[in-house]
């Protein structure tokens, strides 16, 4: 005869009108009582995909009448309305930070500078599916950045790495911009000039989520990857200027992209998107990037702000040209590397000694969401963490 399971916690129950506490060893919780019965056990499960369930259903003056535990493991509430609910007490402790306000962290921040030395990956090694392809979304979704080593020599291998992320999105360029220097260049990614770094479509609502670049033929000289980490950009104004850090997160300037005729790779367009250069959630944590001098439109700012305004912009771009934090790495035949476009800025240095004009790269964007989705699916498969775990959402227009 083995014992029944004995509950891992069990609880004592005190309530007023507005809320149930349990109290169980050093463990205790009390939670609201709107926030009870929108989990409540009798309605679909709160994390499944849909719910049928209104609060407009639930009374105002919603109150408790009873709380009691059964055996310790079964908290029964009687209601006001004449509902009746019964929780798992371990299930509903399984909630309990969330029933008392704490969210779940972001990944621990990992800034990187000039010395970076980026985490890298075997494009063989990396099964659809597998712990590895969790351990590439893991990185850039975290890292902001991988390096992607051995790719075919060949166009479909794009495809291949990207499928990896998700699918790809149609932008302004086509599905997949082909970089190659013209003689007439309709854009300077098709000169061999060099680029500050910036995010790629700032003039979007909602620009890429992640940049796949893809070296098949490296310049002869020059056109080396310049990345700058903008979170940490944005953490060194916080830090050292705080007026500044408060203008560029609250503060919408404009990026357009204005194109009236049609290029071979694209239609004509006209994209206007307001946002601010720091994005932050309402707890003030950053979340996101946007940052693209030559895509700005004309500032259309309060004459009252539009000096300070520019210098929290200068401060910004000033970081980003900063020799200390752009790390500098010169992609070679069959590498690719992949960004977070809402946080990692990219450019690259001047390639007019390319003498033989042979540089190619190929460049596709993945939708942010659908990056993130994957890796939640990839840690609840394999058990490799939170399954909910937060991440930063990007950059938000406004
Ligand atoms: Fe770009």
């Amino acid at each position: 005869m083995t014992a029944p399971p004995s509950p891992t916690f069990t609880a004592e129950v005190s309530s007023d009108a507005h809320s149930v506490s349990l109290v169980g060893g050093k463990r205790s919780a009390t939670f609201n009582r709107f926030w009870l019965r929108d989990v409540c056990p009798s309605l679909p499960a709160k994390q499944s995909g849909l719910r049928t369930f209104s609060v407009a259903t639930l009374p105002r003056d919603l109150a408790v009448r009873t709380a009691t535990v059964d055996g310790g493991t079964k908290l029964v509430i009687g209601w006001s309305d004449g509902h009746r609910s019964t929780f798992d007490v371990d299930e509903l402790m399984a909630l309990a930070d969330a029933g008392q306000g704490h969210r779940h962290a972001l990944p621990p921040p990992r800034r990187f500078d000039a010395t970076h030395r980026p985490a890298r990956f075997d494009a063989a090694g990396i099964e659809p599916g597998s712990v590895a392809h969790h351990d590439l979304l893991d990185t850039v979704a975290t890292q902001g950045m991988a390096l992607i080593d051995n790719l075919d020599d060949s166009n479909d291998a794009t495809e291949d790495l990207a499928r990896l992320f998700g699918h790809i999105r149609h932008t302004d360029f086509g599905r997949i911009f082909n970089i190659v220097t013209e003689p007439e260049a309709w854009t300077l990614s098709q000169s061999s000039v060099g680029q500050d770094p910036h995010s790629d479509d700032p003039y979007r609502y909602t620009p890429s989520g992640f940049t796949i670049l893809h070296c098949r033929r490296a310049a002869t000289g020059g056109g080396e990857s310049i990345l700058v980490d903008g979170f940490k950009v944005a953490d060194d104004i916080r830090r050292s200027d705080p007026e500044a850090f408060n203008l560029l997160t609250s503060v919408s300037i404009p990026y357009v992209r204005h194109r009236t005729t049609a290029v071979d790779q694209g239609e004509d367009v006209h994209m206007i998107a307001y946002a601010p250069v720091i994005s932050i959630n309402t707890a003030g944590e950053v979340m996101g990037i946007r940052f693209h001098e030559r895509s700005t439109g004309v500032f259309d700012l309060d004459p009252a702000i539009v000096d300070r305004y520019y210098l929290a912009f200068r401060a910004f771009a000033a970081g980003v040209r900063s020799p200390t934090n752009q790390f500098v790495h010169k992609l070679t035949d069959g590498q690719a590397i992949v960004v977070d476009n809402q946080r990692v800025l990219h450019g690259r240095t001047d390639f007019g000694a390319d003498v033989e004009g042979r540089r190619h790269m190929r460049l596709c964007s993945i939708d942010r969401d659908q990056v993130h989705s994957r890796l939640r699916r990839l840690k609840e498969v394999h058990g490799l963490g939170p399954i909910d775990q937060r991440l930063h959402s990007g950059s938000i227009s406004a």
